[in-house]
């Protein structure tokens, strides 16, 4: 097969482009996940992962974001190895003495690990998201109650200190003892509307089953830690995917055990292994640096790269020890 021809200078530029951005996204992602430090049943982190998840300009972001990815470690794989075939058995007569050297030949080991470590992320996470993996689930409270049947079936079902399958029951049975005297046109608006209640059943059962079990957030407004069975109830009664993934529990869940958690801290080491070499390697092959900057970048490189890995760390360590 040929492989298109372009200059591994550009290929390096686009990969410090690439990584450059990927960079950024994690400081973002890192700041982000410390509203999973705060104690109010996931209300900010439900909100903004639910933004995340409809706002179409992240969706476009996520977008480029995944294929930055993936860009990024096709084209780092392709320069490793032309770098390879070009110098065949032959490494460097001379040892390199510059640190930036020896930093970037372990990159493409971490860049490995890290993209093994990634995809146990995806696996935890971003899977659930889309469908791949299961997880638990949260849906808005208002967008249940928007559902008329639901609303009013709840109300009746408050109202009489029923469950909606004991009401429905109940119905059926007045019916069905009364039906001989019942004129055939209400008798079959009786039944459409007993149709209905069914229809909405498992939904205001939902809702009843989570307010008795402590699972709304504290400002009332998402239903929590939905399982998967009620889930697809409530995507099947709305015939979309109305609830999303409830990130808060899931991450606050992985964090109480013990092997995520060392998973977890070995995935920061490396990444601030590779974000620190990437770091100064940006400015590197986008000429950005000279003799005057380099000490510079330098510390700017050990200043993101602790503060990105510290932020990731702090949450993981916080959450196990129960703060
Ligand atoms: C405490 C550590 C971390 C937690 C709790 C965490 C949590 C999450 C969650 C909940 C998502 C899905 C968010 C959504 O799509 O709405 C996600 C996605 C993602 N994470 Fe992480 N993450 C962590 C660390 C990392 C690290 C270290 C990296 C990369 C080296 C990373 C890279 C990604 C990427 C690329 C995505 C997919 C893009 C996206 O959905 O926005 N994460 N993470």
């Amino acid at each position: 097969m040929n492989l298109p021809k372009i200059h591994s200078i550009s290929k390096k530029i686009f990969v410090a482009l690439l990584g450059g951005f990927l960079m950024i996204f994690l400081l973002f992602h890192a700041c982000a996940n410390l509203c999973i430090l705060r104690h109010d049943g996931g209300a900010w982190y439900s909100a903004f992962c639910h933004f995340m998840g409809t706002n179409w300009i992240v969706k476009c972001f996520e977008i480029v974001l995944i294929g930055s990815l993936l860009l990024h470690i096709l084209l780092t794989v392709w320069l490793w190895f032309t770098n390879r075939i070009a110098r065949g058995n032959d490494r460097y007569h001379q040892p390199s003495k510059t640190k930036t050297h020896k930093g970037s030949k372990i990159m493409i080991w971490t860049g490995i690990l890290m993209l093994v470590l990634i995809i146990v992320h995806f696996c935890d996470f971003y899977f659930v998201k889309i469908g791949f993996v299961k997880g638990q689930y949260m849906v808005k409270t208002e967008e249940l109650i928007e559902n008329q049947e639901v609303s009013q079936l709840l109300q009746t079902c408050s109202q009489y200190g029923m469950t909606p399958e004991d009401f429905i029951a109940a119905n059926e049975q007045q019916m069905a003892q009364y039906k001989d005297q019942i004129d055939p046109a209400q008798l079959e608006e009786i039944n459409a509307q007993l149709q209905k209640m069914r229809d909405a059943a498992p939904i205001a059962t939902i809702m009843m089953n989570a307010q008795k079990e402590n699972r709304l957030s504290e400002d009332r407004k998402y239903i929590q830690k939905l399982s998967v069975e009620e889930r697809n109830d409530i995507n099947a009664v709305f015939g979309r995917n109305t609830a999303e993934p409830d990130f808060y529990y899931m991450a606050r869940e992985k964090f109480k055990n013990p092997l995520m958690v060392i998973i977890y801290l070995i995935f920061f080491v490396v990444v601030w292994f590779h974000m620190r070499h990437a770091f100064a390697s940006v400015f590197q092959t986008l000429g950005l640096n000279n003799y005057k900057y380099n000490k510079a970048i330098e510390i700017a490189a050990q200043i993101y790269a602790w503060t990105v890995c510290l932020i990731f760390t702090a949450v993981v360590v916080l959450v196990f020890i129960g703060l």
